[in-house]
C-alpha cells in the first residue's frame, strides 16, 4: 500500500512538472500525450445497456491518504491513483462502463492554467466522440469551483461534465469519496443531466458550475449557490431535478483548442488602509488584469482607485470589480477599462477576464462579458 501510494504521489509530481514546461505544443492527434499519466479501462465486463463515461482524476481530498481513520485535516492529497479510487467502488459497473484516466495527482492548489487548458481539450475531445456519454473531473476542493467554471467556459456539448469531490480522504471514517464518485458517474451517464452546463457532485446535491462555491472549509455541507440554489439531488443515488435544464444568464463559449497559455489575471484583496502599490507590483510582474475583490459591492480606497486608473491608461491593465462579500451583485462602472463583475465572485471574475484577454476581446466586448442583468 505504501509503495503504490508514494508511486502515484511522485507521479503526480512530475506531472506537474512536465506541464509547467511552456514548450508543449499541440500534436495533431493527441495534442497533450504527457498529460495523461495513465489510462485503464474498467468495463472488463462490457455492457452494452450501460452508458460510457470517462473519469479524469487529478488529485484532491477525494484521492488523499491519512495515517488514521479519524484524520480529516493535515492528510496527504493526491495520493492515491484512479485504479484505487476505482476499486474501492465495484458499484460504478452497475452504472456506466468506466474509462479511468489519471490526468494529474494533486491537492487542488497545485492546478494550473496548463493543467486545465490541457484538461479541458481532452474533455472536449471525449465528448466529441459518439460513443462517449459524459465526463466524470475528480478533482481536489479548494479550487474546484474555478476548474469548473473554466470547463464550463470552455467545453462546447450538451453532454454532462461532472466535477466530484470530497471534503474526507479516502482513508477516513465515512469518506464521502466514494458515493460522491458513484453519484457523478450515474449522473455524468443520465439523459436528464444533458444540456445543463458543468455540474458540481458533493453532498447528494447535484449543484452548477455557474454558480457554485466552497462556503466553509471543513464541513461536507460546503458546495453552495446560496442565492441560486441547487439543480437538483440524488434520492438513493440517482439523480432527481428540480427544474428543466436552463442556461446562466452571461454564459459564453471560449475555443481553448490548441491554446497552451493564458494571460496573467492577479486579484486583489479589499480591506481598511490597503496598500495600492501592489496593484503597480502585479502589473510589473506581468498581470494583463486584476481583480478586486472589493469592500462590500465592490467599495475601494480613492488612493487605491487613483492608482488603477492610471494602470489602465499607462498600460492597458484591465480591471474587473468583484467583492469580498460572499454574494452581492457589483454593478457597471461608467470607467473605460473597469468593469463591474455582476455576480462573479473574484476567483471566477479571474478565469473569465484571462478568457476574455486570450480571446483578444475589446473594451465594448469585454464590458458585454461583464455586464449583464437579463434586460
Ligand atoms: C447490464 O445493465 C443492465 C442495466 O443496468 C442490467 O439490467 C443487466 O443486468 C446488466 N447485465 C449484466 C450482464 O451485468
Ligand atoms: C504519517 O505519519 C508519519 C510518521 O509519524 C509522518 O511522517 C507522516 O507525515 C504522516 N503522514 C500524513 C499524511 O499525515
Ligand atoms: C460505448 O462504447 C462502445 C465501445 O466503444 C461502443 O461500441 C458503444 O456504442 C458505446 N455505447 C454508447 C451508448 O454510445
Amino acid at each position: 500500500m505504501a509503495s503504490s501510494l508514494l508511486l502515484a504521489f511522485t507521479a503526480g509530481l512530475l506531472s506537474t512538472a512536465a506541464l509547467a514546461a511552456p514548450h508543449h505544443r499541440a500534436a495533431a492527434a493527441s495534442p497533450y500525450p504527457e498529460f495523461i499519466l495513465s489510462k485503464r479501462d474498467t468495463s472488463y465486463s462490457y455492457n452494452a445497456s450501460l452508458p460510457n463515461v470517462t473519469i479524469y482524476a487529478t488529485g484532491g481530498t477525494i484521492a488523499g491518504a491519512a495515517n488514521s481513520s479519524a484524520q480529516t485535516t493535515g492528510y496527504q492529497a493526491g495520493a492515491v491513483g484512479i485504479d484505487a479510487l476505482l476499486a474501492a467502488v465495484p458499484e460504478l459497473q452497475t452504472v456506466a462502463n468506466v474509462q479511468g484516466v489519471q490526468v494529474a495527482n494533486v491537492g487542488s492548489e497545485a492546478i494550473t492554467t496548463s493543467i486545465l487548458l490541457a484538461l479541458s481539450q481532452h474533455v472536449q475531445a471525449a465528448l466529441d466522440d459518439p460513443a462517449c456519454q459524459g465526463v466524470v473531473i475528480t478533482h481536489g476542493t479548494d479550487t474546484l469551483e474555478e476548474s469548473a467554471f473554466f470547463l464550463d467556459l470552455t467545453i462546447h456539448a450538451p453532454k454532462p461534465v461532472v466535477f466530484a469531490g470530497a471534503m474526507r480522504p479516502a482513508t477516513a471514517i465515512s469518506a464521502d469519496g466514494p458515493e460522491n464518485l458513484l453519484a457523478s458517474v450515474t449522473l455524468a451517464g443520465h439523459p436528464a443531466a444533458r444540456g445543463r452546463g458543468g455540474l458540481v457532485v458533493l453532498n447528494d446535491r447535484i449543484a452548477s458550475s455557474w454558480y457554485t462555491t466552497k462556503t466553509n472549509a471543513n464541513m461536507l455541507d460546503t458546495f453552495k449557490a446560496v442565492e441560486q440554489g441547487y439543480l437538483g439531488t440524488f434520492i438513493d443515488i440517482h439523480p432527481v431535478f428540480y427544474y428543466e435544464a436552463a442556461r446562466p444568464l452571461g454564459k459564453h463559449y471560449f475555443d481553448v483548442r490548441g491554446v497552451t497559455a493564458l494571460p496573467r489575471v492577479e486579484v486583489l484583496y479589499g480591506h481598511q488602509d490597503l496598500d495600492p502599490s501592489l496593484a503597480t507590483a502585479a502589473v510589473a510582474h506581468g498581470a494583463q488584469g486584476l481583480v478586486l475583490a472589493g469592500m462590500g459591492a465592490g467599495g475601494w480606497t480613492d488612493a487605491g482607485t487613483d492608482v488603477l486608473e492610471d494602470l489602465v491608461a499607462s498600460h492597458g491593465t484591465k480591471v474587473v470589480v468583484s467583492r469580498r462579500t460572499m454574494d452581492g451583485y457589483v454593478e457597471p462602472t461608467a470607467s473605460e477599462g473597469m468593469y463591474g463583475g455582476g455576480f462573479l465572485n473574484p476567483q471566477k471574475a479571474r478565469i473569465l477576464l484571462q478568457l476574455g484577454l486570450n480571446a483578444g476581446l475589446g473594451e465594448s466586448e469585454l464590458r458585454g462579458l461583464f455586464e449583464y442583468d437579463g434586460n
